[in-house]
């Protein structure tokens, strides 16, 4: 396994990987690398000749107030599970290199990026959607992977991708989560013991949504009402937004019929939880 730091020497690795016909693989990541992680660079070792695992913690995408002085950053330790699980490249750029002073370019991806997590995090979508677009020009992958936990995030990449006729397959994974039903986060960190406990009613709200659909309670005012009232009866939890939405349009849907995401994202103190499921 290697690790490259610039950006140049890693365009030449891969244009050469390329021009011997092998099938390029990219996991873009943070960092802090968990379960979550690995799963997707399990999938991209499965598919692809040469995996590359980026890890930069990138600032565009952080609001001022969203921590990114105080991200967790694990370099050695993401190495080395990088290398236990057989990666070949970790691609690990820093933010000099990514945006210079004179950096100017963004890509936006309308209607998408301003609902959901977009609504409380202005600019957001745009930060990733714009490092994931260098990414690809940087490593030129075949297959770039991602996972539904982060499900707004991985629609606006498909989208960006299909708008921008990107080379890339884009290929969305299942969420890793805990026996108790917790999404693996590197946020999860930040949890005091009584956070994470209660959090584990996220995933509790969405089975409880899940059981009353197939229940045939369709109407999905009724069953964001129910949702709401469960997650209150966690005293640290304050609810951001739950929405019953179209997985397409991000637009909701008043009643379903059909293909829906159901996604929350919710305060446990200062940390801020996501968590969805898609109803089929
Ligand atoms: P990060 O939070 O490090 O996540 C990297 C990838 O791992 C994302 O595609 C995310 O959806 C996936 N992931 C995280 N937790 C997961 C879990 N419990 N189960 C399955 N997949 C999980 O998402 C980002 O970084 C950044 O926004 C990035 C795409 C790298 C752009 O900067």
């Amino acid at each position: 396994m290697i690790i490259i730091r610039s950006i140049s020497r890693m365009v030449r690795v891969a244009q050469q990987a390329r021009r011997q016909d092998k099938a390029i693989g990219l996991v873009p990541t943070m960092g802090a690398l968990h379960a979550g992680h690995l799963s997707l660079i399990r999938a991209c070792r499965r598919e692809n000749d040469i995996t590359v695992v980026s890890i930069f913690v990138n600032p565009v995408q952080f609001g001022p107030q969203e921590g990114f002085k105080k991200y967790p950053r694990t370099l050695q330790q993401d190495a080395r599970l990088c290398k236990r699980e057989g990666v070949d490249i970790i691609f690990f750029p820093d933010a000099k290199q990514m945006y210079p002073d004179n950096h100017r370019t963004f890509v936006a991806v309308d209607n998408l990026s301003e609902v959901l997590c977009g609504k409380s995090r202005p600019g957001h979508f745009k930060g990733v959607a714009t490092v994931v677009a260098k990414l690809f020009n940087i490593v030129s992958p075949n297959s770039a992977y991602f996972g539904q936990k982060d499900a707004q995030q991985a629609i606006i990449i498909k989208r960006m991708a299909a708008d921008l006729n990107l080379p890339v397959k884009i290929k969305v994974l299942p969420t890793v989560r805990e026996k108790n039903g917790l999404t693996l986060s590197s946020r999860n960190v930040y949890l005091s013991d009584q956070e994470r406990k209660d959090a584990v009613v996220l995933s509790g709200a969405l089975n409880l949504a899940k059981g009353l659909i197939r229940r045939k309670v369709l109407d999905s005012s009724r069953i964001i009402k129910k949702m709401a009232r469960l997650i209150r009866t966690k005293k640290t939890a304050r609810i951001d937004y739950i929405w019953i939405v179209d997985p397409d349009s991000l637009r909701p849907v008043k009643r379903i019929n059909g293909h829906c995401l159901i996604a929350l994202a919710v305060r446990f103190g200062k940390t801020r939880l996501i968590d969805n499921a898609t109803i089929k």
